[in-house]
């Protein structure tokens, strides 16, 4: 994806910089031309001179200096990227481009180009939890910025917390996924995710553990692939992904109705969804009152929509998702034939690095033919655009 590709690295001034410079190496290493532009602060981490030997190229700095304007200059830098990487990028810099402002090379370069922009932020984490910094990742995202959540682990300044740069492997994988081909154009993908709520009373609810972040890393994924994407949602705190059509659905009959509603102009449909079992018999028009030492609810079944639908699939290319605890490939595999699926996601949920909550996920992918594959450990977006080449491979069959 990056061979011969022209990457400007821009590097603000944090301590994660000495690893903006393994990240220049495995760029370089990819095939990438890289032009480096530091901020004043980068430098005092790093010297431009360790970037440009690494690059090959002179790195830029001022935003005035007349020997790199006559060699390149901000817009000729900004027109010539095939793709901006701003890793580590600071508040400052995040603050920057949200507000629209260009006030040096890299922040002017940032705003005049038309390349992808892949922001890598990187700092404290009492920082990065500000809901001032918050606001300005979100204008980022809304505006079409790619932006690559920072790590958990011990931060440099002794907090322990979310706010480490990613590992470089995974900045230049998410670069490239970010410089993918438009695949999934013309193919109408329609998505569930999150879980569904279920009423007991006008302040009770039974659910599942769902945080919706694998069903809308899959929408973010395929709209940027090209695909229009119609996301069916429950209750999640996410951002609706640019591109992506949202309609939100609490219940599992409204998540049903809302599902068949799309259901005949999508080729594909994607079920991340965690759709509740049940639902309680009766709602109570009113809050339940504590009476005696316990309580029994009676519960009826809600209707299983990936069923339904496979049982009319008709030429869609149909996938589910199974979350289990135990048995793990025995269930999926069942859950595939019995729904009459083209393809469903297994994950163990009861590791702590997949499943709920997380931004990791480790996956299998089981086949109608009877094929599974294999993934390891990755990002909820990477294990999105894995599902995404199969979804692709479905489809242009179909279209044969
Ligand atoms: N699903 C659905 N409607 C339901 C239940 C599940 O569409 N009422 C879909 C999910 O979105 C998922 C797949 O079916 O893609 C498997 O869901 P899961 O909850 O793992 O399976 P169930 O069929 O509910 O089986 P069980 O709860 O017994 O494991």
């Amino acid at each position: 994806m990056l061979q011969g590709k022209t990457v400007i690295l821009g590097v603000s001034g944090g301590i994660a910089v000495y690893k903006a410079v393994e990240l220049l190496r495995l760029l370089t290493k990819a095939g990438a031309q890289v032009h480096v532009v530091m901020t004043r602060n980068a430098q005092q981490f790093v010297t431009p001179l360790t970037f440009q030997t690494l690059s090959g190229n002179p790195v830029h700095t001022d935003l005035f200096s007349l020997y790199q304007e006559q060699e390149i200059g901000h817009i000729s830098l900004a027109d010539r990227a095939d793709l901006f990487i701003l890793a580590p990028a600071t508040a400052n810099l995040i603050g920057k481009i949200a507000q629209g402002l260009a006030d040096d090379l890299l922040s002017t370069s940032v705003m005049a180009t038309k390349a992808p922009v892949l922001a890598v932020p990187a700092m404290n984490t009492n920082m990065y939890e500000n809901p001032l910094y918050k606001r300005n990742e979100k204008i980022l995202l809304e505006h079409g910025y790619h932006v690559l959540e920072p790590a958990t682990g011990s931060l440099a300044c002794g907090w322990e917390g979310q706010g480490k740069l990613p590992d470089p492997e995974t900045i230049l994988e998410t670069a490239e996924a970010v410089l993918a081909p438009k695949d999934l154009l013309g193919c109408h993908i329609l998505l569930t995710a999150g879980p569904t709520r279920e009423e007991i009373d006008p302040v009770r609810y039974l659910t599942n553990h769902s945080s919706g972040k694998m069903g809308y890393a899959v929408a973010a994924v395929a709209a940027r692939r090209g695909a229009t994407v119609t996301l069916v949602s429950g209750p999640t705190n996410l951002t609706v992904p640019t591109g992506v059509k949202c309609v939100p659905v609490c219940s599992a009959r409204e998540m049903r109705a809302a599902v068949l509603e799309h259901a005949e102009s999508a080729e594909v449909i994607i079920k991340a969804a965690a759709v509740a079992d049940y639902r309680p018999a009766v709602r109570a028009e009113q809050k339940m009152k504590k009476t005696g030492d316990g309580l029994t609810l009676q519960l009826e079944k809600n209707p299983d929509i990936l069923s339904e639908l496979g049982a009319r699939k008709g030429d869609k290319i149909l996938i589910g998702f199974a979350a289990e605890t135990e048995r793990l490939l025995i269930h999926a595999a069942e859950k595939l034939k019995k729904k009459n699926l083209d393809m469903i996601v297994a994950n163990d949920v009861t590791r702590l690095d997949a499943g709920f909550n997380v931004d990791t996920n480790i996956v299998r992918f089981l086949y109608a033919d009877g094929r599974v594959e294999e993934l390891g450990l990755m990002s909820k977006m990477l294990v999105a655009e894995k599902l995404l080449d199969q979804v692709a491979r479905l489809w242009s069959a179909k279209r044969r």
